[in-house]
């Protein structure tokens, strides 16, 4: 087993019959979804999923996890990936770009358990730079704001498209070096005040639990 379906695993075991599921996007949650799927086939739990992305929601039909909405239900408990993990649990998330849709349902849960190999333990965020969705037509705005705030933004290009990535939502995801970041609760709302920004990357104050794939085991922090 890799460290990424270690942690995944873990987490999709603590699942308890009748709970509704946020259901993370990237490499880590991708196990997290089947071990979910796993356990509808053998075990019989009923549960139900709010995927964050088009990959989270083509992977839960594929397990054939039920799917509901943040309108018909409450989130008992969201289980995501992320990029970059703080001691304080403030996290880079967005490699996926799927942030803005992660950020409203992990946001929404009662509970928020991130997934992820312990190479993404950091001590302070910044080496992964900060992804933002923006709308297309605030680029220019944007980043001569991000510019002034000392960081280097970057249009995300597709690699089996030409042009720039396109979010799920249908606008521009533009990644943003920011060096160390001193204050990550400050800095995420900075990016949010300004005009066209739709999300960014930066989750504070939202985390519940991590856990850890290592190679001696899973690693819970709380
Ligand atoms: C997607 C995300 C992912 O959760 C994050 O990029 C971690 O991905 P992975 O599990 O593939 O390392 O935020 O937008």
């Amino acid at each position: 087993m890799n460290l990424k379906m270690l942690a995944a695993y873990e987490a999709g075991d603590e699942i308890k019959d009748g709970q509704i599921i946020g259901l993370g996007t990237g490499s880590t949650t991708h196990y997290f979804i089947e071990k979910i799927g796993m356990r509808i086939q053998e075990e019989g739990i009923s549960v139900m999923g709010v995927p964050t992305s088009y990959q989270s929601f083509i992977l839960a039909k594929q397990w054939k996890i039920p799917l509901t909405t943040l309108e018909e239900h409450d989130v008992d408990i969201a289980v995501d990936g992320a990029d970059e993990i703080d001691p304080d649990f403030n996290l880079i998330k967005g490699g996926g770009g799927a942030h803005t849709l992660e950020k409203i349902v992990d946001y929404s849960a009662e509970e928020l358990i991130i997934i992820a190999d312990d190479s993404k333990k950091v001590n302070k965020l910044g080496k992964f730079p900060v992804p933002l969705e923006i709308i297309h037509q605030s680029t220019k705005l944007v980043f001569d704001s991000l510019k002034d705030m000392g960081g280097e933004p970057k249009i995300r290009m597709a690699t089996e498209k030409d042009g720039p990535v396109i979010s799920d939502n249908g606008n521009f995801i533009i990644d943003v070096n920011f060096g160390e970041i001193d204050n990550p609760i400050q800095l995420e709302k900075d990016l949010n005040s300004i005009p066209g920004v739709v999300e960014n990357g930066i989750f504070s104050q939202m985390v519940d639990k991590v856990i850890l794939g290592t190679s001696n085991g899973v690693e819970v922090l709380k």
